[in-house]
């Protein structure tokens, strides 16, 4: 997969998934503008950085992207200073967990609008772009409770289905305009999302994986190389599982 010539917005990308598909696109070619939230700023560079070692061009900008002028101001500089946004990773996330009997109206906005919000403000944005060139790839990673549900993530799952239903919904908007969108759903990924489950629920989640194994991010970074490459033209409005079979239930 070549995506040279191609500027890429990550965001949530100082560690975990987002800087695995940071790296991953970046050495397919492409240069990065990297985000997260400011409190994350060092490690932030530091993707930034590795980007640079594997010589494409790296921006980092902090930004939260559940707020419109924030994500205004990301969109802008990535456009002005690289030139352009052809590829948008939708990837900052966050779980705030509880059952619904005790999950609080914070819990639910902070999950919604961190995880779901924010990928149509940038969508929103970043289209701007997309349509001028009439190119774009937009990437957006969901997860597998939003297609099963899980309890004590009523508002992540719900976050997640929307993720779905967005997706679906922009590639009807601007597929006449050569622009795809497509969401990842993946399984059980080792991140720091996932290191404080015990060893008692890792082993019930291990028993539901058919491949037997716990992802990693680069297996959801391969995949979103792929939806944001050329030989995928013609693949839009999906979700790819990338989850070892877990969905299959
Ligand atoms: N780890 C898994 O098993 C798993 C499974 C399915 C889906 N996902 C999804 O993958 C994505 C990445 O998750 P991860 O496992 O790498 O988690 P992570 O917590 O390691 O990384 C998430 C990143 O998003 C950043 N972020 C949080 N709020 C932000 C905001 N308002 N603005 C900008 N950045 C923000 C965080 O600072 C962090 O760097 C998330 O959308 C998550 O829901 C993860």
């Amino acid at each position: 997969m070549d995506l040279s010539n191609k500027v890429a917005v990550v965001t949530g990308s100082a560690r975990g998934i987002g800087r695995a598909i940071s790296l991953k696109l970046a050495g397919a070619g492409a240069d990065i503008v990297v985000n997260d939230i400011p409190s994350a700023a060092e490690a932030l560079e530091s993707t930034a950085n590795e980007i640079r070692a594997l010589k494409r061009k790296a921006l980092a900008v902090t930004a939260d992207v559940s707020s419109s002028p924030d994500v205004a101001r990301l969109i802008d500089i990535a456009a002005k200073k690289m030139g352009s946004v052809d590829i948008l990773v939708n990837n900052a996330g966050v779980t705030r967990d509880q059952i619904v009997m005790r999950m609080t109206d914070e819990d639910w906005d902070t999950v919604l609008n961190i995880d779901l919000k924010s990928a149509f403000l940038c969508a929103r944005a970043a289209l701007r772009h997309m349509i001028k060139r009439r190119w774009g790839r937009i990437v957006s990673i969901a997860s597998v409770v939003g297609m099963m549900g899980n309890a004590g993530q009523a508002n992540y799952a719900a976050a997640k289905a929307g993720i779905m239903g967005l997706t679906r919904s922009i590639a009807k908007e601007v597929g006449s305009r050569g622009i795809t969108a497509n969401a990842i759903a993946p399984g059980f990924i080792e991140t720091k999302m996932t290191e404080q489950l015990d060893e008692k629920h890792r082993q019930i989640l291990m028993q539901r994986i058919p491949l037997g194994s716990i992802g990693t991010p680069e297996d959801v970074a391969e995949a979103v190389a792929f939806l944001a490459s050329e030989e995928a033209k013609y693949i839009t409005g999906q979700v790819l599982g990338v989850d070892g079979g877990m969905s299959l239930g």
